[in-house]
């Protein structure tokens, strides 16, 4: 199978994130979609081709990884951004965060520490629906420390693309600001109780 760009994630309107940033972003996220279908076919063919074992292949492999994580987050990313979507459409996920973190505002903070993370990657709250812990956890590049199985419920790109039309390179603390004011709830919540009832996220 090939994988088509998600058009209908596509934000505009939000608050403090312009259009022409999201269009900026939104043309990387172009580029992964088409990377990880070039490279499916790539690997296929180095296949074909009997070289299966070799190093070059190995590396395209590693590649692989890279580019379709950088497609999923980002669909992922750009679903979970509306403006003005009150955090009360969340009541669910707010209830079970403060079970577990002590309350909304406390976990609220650790994922904006999470985001500041001297790194270029993503900030992504991840539910185990095996256990129904919900974790906070830095992405580094796309591949690096996501959690086999666990459910993306929030998540925040930080590598610096995302708000450098916006802001410079020192902004990302303002870019975070105004990406929970772009936060759509009600697409969270639904994520979080996909992860509930162990129902695979539609990464809307
Ligand atoms: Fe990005």
């Amino acid at each position: 199978m090939t994988y088509a760009v998600r058009e209908e994630l596509k934000p505009a309107g939000l608050n403090g994130i312009s259009d022409a940033q999201i269009n900026d972003h939104w043309n990387l996220y172009v580029g992964y979609v088409n990377q990880t279908n070039a490279l499916k076919t790539e690997l296929e063919t180095l296949r074909k081709e009997g070289k299966g074992a070799t190093p070059a292949y190995a590396d395209r492999r590693r590649r692989f990884g890279f580019e379709m994580n950088g497609m999923v987050l980002h669909e992922y990313y750009f679903g979970n951004l509306k403006s003005s979507v009150a955090d009360s459409a969340a009541a669910e996920f707010k209830k079970v965060v403060t079970e577990k973190w002590g309350s909304f505002d406390a976990w609220k903070e650790d994922f904006v520490n999470t985001g500041k993370s001297r790194s270029i990657g993503w900030a992504v709250c991840a539910m185990d629906p095996l256990t129904g812990d919900v974790n906070n956890h830095f992405i580094q590049l796309h591949e690096e420390g996501n959690v086999a199985g666990y459910h993306p419920v929030l998540v925040m790109d930080v590598w610096e693309h995302a708000y450098m039309v916006d802001h410079k390179a020192g902004g990302r603390p303002d870019y975070i600001s105004a990406f929970f004011s772009n936060v759509n709830w009600t697409v969270v919540e639904h994520r979080l109780k996909d992860a509930m009832q162990k129902t695979a996220s539609k990464r809307h």
